[in-house]
């Protein structure tokens, strides 16, 4: 296919024609909502580095929920900002914790809402790490007890699906295995397999509270240089029970969602993490890119990579565009 037989051009003269040959489509059918759940009433507090997120008190988060509900977002995903922690991030898994109580209060309100909650300690201890400590270390294999404990009472709070994004090792099958004997074994697992450690996760940390204090999470989280790495940690959760896969960041990891989605024949989700947002709004604020623009060329960039759902503060924005 030479010029001048070939003119790609011939393709894209009006708009009819590009439709007609786009290959790939965005819907609102991909997106899922991350949101922050505090406690209190009536509770509001903008998030500065995610403009237009808050931490919501469970019944102005039911109203964000509604929104995202009535625009056609099939899915949420909670976050919670306990009132206390402590070493063992105690509040994850109470029974009464913000993450159990904002479910129990979404799923009443709207039942046809997919509720997926985090699965992670981090907001929860003291320490801000994604597992318990000996010392300065994390102590991977007597963490699984606690993230199984918590993935549990997400479930009997009425979640449906539990997303645990902590990366320790063999924490899909421990949750599998807990799950399915208590009598949840419809419930699925969407697994953060493919997390790295990256410094995109900064404007989450303030939102969430949830940054460590001390050392970082590179003793657990992926190394940003590793793709094979990926596969290996993909297959394993699968071989594990996971029903979806993540990958995250997005953008930073386009191949290795493109790569994945050779590989592997489950759903993929791709998390465009909040500091992916932060910069398109911090450009947007200065004049110098087209926010909708740029926030609908990204989607559609994930969207073609591979991924069949995207997590991202964007979804009620780009949901609204999409029904323009
Ligand atoms: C907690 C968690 C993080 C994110 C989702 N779950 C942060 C982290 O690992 O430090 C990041 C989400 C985002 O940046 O939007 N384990
Ligand atoms: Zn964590």
């Amino acid at each position: 296919m030479l010029f001048p037989d070939y003119r790609p051009r011939r393709l894209r003269q009006t708009e009819g024609l590009r439709r007609m040959i786009r290959e790939t489509a965005l819907s609102v059918n991909d997106f899922i909502l991350p949101l922050f759940a505090i406690g209190g009433k009536n509770v509001k507090q903008p998030i500065p580095s995610m403009p237009g997120h808050f931490r919501l008190s469970v019944d102005n988060l039911i109203q964000t929920a509604r929104s995202a509900y009535k625009i056609g977002i099939p899915a949420v995903m909670l976050f919670g900002l306990p009132d206390k922690k402590d070493p063992l991030g105690t509040q994850a898994y109470a029974k009464d914790g913000i993450v159990q109580r904002a479910v129990k209060a979404v799923k009443n309100k709207l039942p046809e809402l997919v509720v997926i909650t985090d699965v992670c300690l981090c907001q929860y201890t003291d320490h801000g790490h994604c597992g318990m400590l000996d010392g300065e270390t994390i102590d991977n294999d007597a963490t699984l007890d606690l993230l199984a404990r918590t993935a549990l009472s997400h479930a009997k709070a009425g979640a449906d699906m539990v997303a645990p994004s902590d990366m320790m090792d063999g924490r899909i099958a421990e949750i599998r295995g807990c799950l399915d004997e208590n009598s949840f074994s419809h419930i699925p697992i969407m697994s953060y397999a493919v997390k790295y450690c990256s410094s995109y996760y900064g404007p989450f940390r303030d939102a969430a509270d949830s940054a460590p204090q001390f050392g970082d999470r590179r003793s657990y989280q992926m190394d940003p240089a590793n793709a094979l790495e990926a596969i290996r940690e993909a297959t394993m959760d699968i071989e594990e029970g996971a029903d979806i896969i993540m990958v995250k960041p997005a953008l930073p990891y386009l191949d290795i969602i493109c790569r994945l989605r050779d590989e592997i024949d489950l759903p993929m989700a791709a998390y465009n993490v909040s500091g992916e947002f932060a910069m398109i709004k911090a450009a947007a604020e200065k004049g110098w890119i087209d926010e909708t623009k740029v926030m609908m060329e990204t989607l559609i960039g994930i969207k073609r990579a591979g991924a069949d759902m995207i997590l991202t503060y964007f979804a009620l924005e780009a949901a609204r565009e999409l029904s323009k």
